[in-house]
């Protein structure tokens, strides 16, 4: 064999990240975590359990602590698989708090204040506007750059985020030469923006304070068949795509995206029947999915010693990629080591 077919293949470097937020809705899993744990055998990957993000929210502490070791083992739940993947704790790694910092140095005021998620969410929590909620994506471009990802698995509403990751690349990289990798947003085929089922105009959200307007992954198979019953649609008929149809198009991506069938597949599938079957399917469709999931999750939970295992290993092996970057970048802005 020659050297060169020895050297193993050196595949692109995937981050990605998911607040501990309770509960993680088909919105965060088909705009995500489905699509990290189908990518895992082509890339590099590592995801984490965004828990330092979650305070830019007053947080209880025990309720953030039970929801971090959820948000973990759901990860698990969904096909990661921590022997493949670097799957971790944000928190249990310093590096990311540490290269924010020096990231801060080289983000501008007006770059975060365009910031659509802190326009929302200043305006949603006005009583709590802190600075962690203003300089979150640099927390978020720091969590990208100390892996050097090359690709970040997200849906659509974090792109803004990852723009702004790539302006601090090159910017950082104009003045200190080639310290950072220039990353990309991955989207999957289907479903980079899922809709709320009461308000099919919004994106849906575990924080709506109506919990008809999304389905959890953990939602038992009632509910999410109940729910998707009562998701709003138009006054009028037949199952296809259109731009007055909303509730409709989004129950489409939805069916698509858990069933890998195309809009014409599906279109053909529904013709000459009604609104009340279609929702009834993808309701089934849903809860059939996320069914060995949930199991998954329970066995998970169970085991505790297991889980902290898997973070405590997570983390270490993350912080040898990372402690590489932060070296660097501290050595390159004369900070003492
Ligand atoms: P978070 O926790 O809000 O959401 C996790 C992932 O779910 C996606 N998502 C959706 N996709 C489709 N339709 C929806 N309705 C929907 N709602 C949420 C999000 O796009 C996201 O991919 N800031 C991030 C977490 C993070 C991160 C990172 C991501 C922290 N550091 C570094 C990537 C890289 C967040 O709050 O995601």
């Amino acid at each position: 064999m020659s050297e060169q077919m020895q050297t193993p293949e050196k595949k692109p470097i995937v981050l990605s990240g998911i607040q501990p937020s309770g509960l993680i809705t088909i919105g965060n899993y088909l705009g995500a975590v489905k699509n990290w744990s189908e990518i895992q055998e082509k890339y590099n990957c590592l995801f984490m359990i965004a828990n330092l993000h979650a305070t830019t929210v007053r947080q209880d502490p025990a309720a953030l602590r039970r929801n971090t070791l959820e948000g973990y083992a759901m990860l698990l739940a969904c096909g990661i698989d921590p022997e493949r993947s670097i799957v971790f704790i944000q928190s249990q790694n310093p590096h990311h708090a540490e290269l924010m910092w020096a990231l801060n140095c080289f983000t501008q005021f007006g770059e975060l204040s365009r910031m659509t998620q802190f326009k929302d969410k200043s305006a949603k929590y006005s009583d709590n506007i802190n600075a962690g909620l203003f300089t979150y994506p640099v927390l978020m471009a720091a969590d990208i750059l100390l892996y050097q990802a090359n690709l970040v698995p997200v849906g659509a509403d974090q792109n803004q985020h990852v723009e702004l990751a790539r302006d601090i690349v090159k910017r950082v990289n104009g003045i200190m030469g080639n310290v950072f990798t220039e990353p990309e947003c991955l989207f999957p085929k289907a479903g980079a923006k899922i809709m709320s089922l009461n308000d099919p105009t919004k994106k849906m959200s575990k924080s709506d304070p109506n919990p008809k307007g999304y389905v959890a992954v953990l939602d038992p198979r009632d509910t999410i068949i109940k729910k998707f019953k009562s998701a709003v649609t138009d006054s009028g008929s037949g199952i296809y795509r259109a731009d007055d149809k909303a509730g409709i198009s989004n129950l489409m991506t939805i069916y698509s995206a858990f069933t890998g069938k195309t809009d014409e597949q599906i279109v053909a599938e529904f013709e000459g029947k009604g609104y009340g079957d279609f929702k009834v399917a993808v309701g089934e469709v849903v809860a059939d999915a996320v069914a060995p999931v949930q199991s998954r999750f329970n066995e998970l939970m169970a085991d505790k010693a297991y889980l902290e295992k898997c973070y405590t290993e997570g983390a270490e092996k993350a912080m040898r990629i990372s402690r590489r970057t932060r070296d660097k970048v501290y050595k390159k802005m004369g900070f003492t080591l």
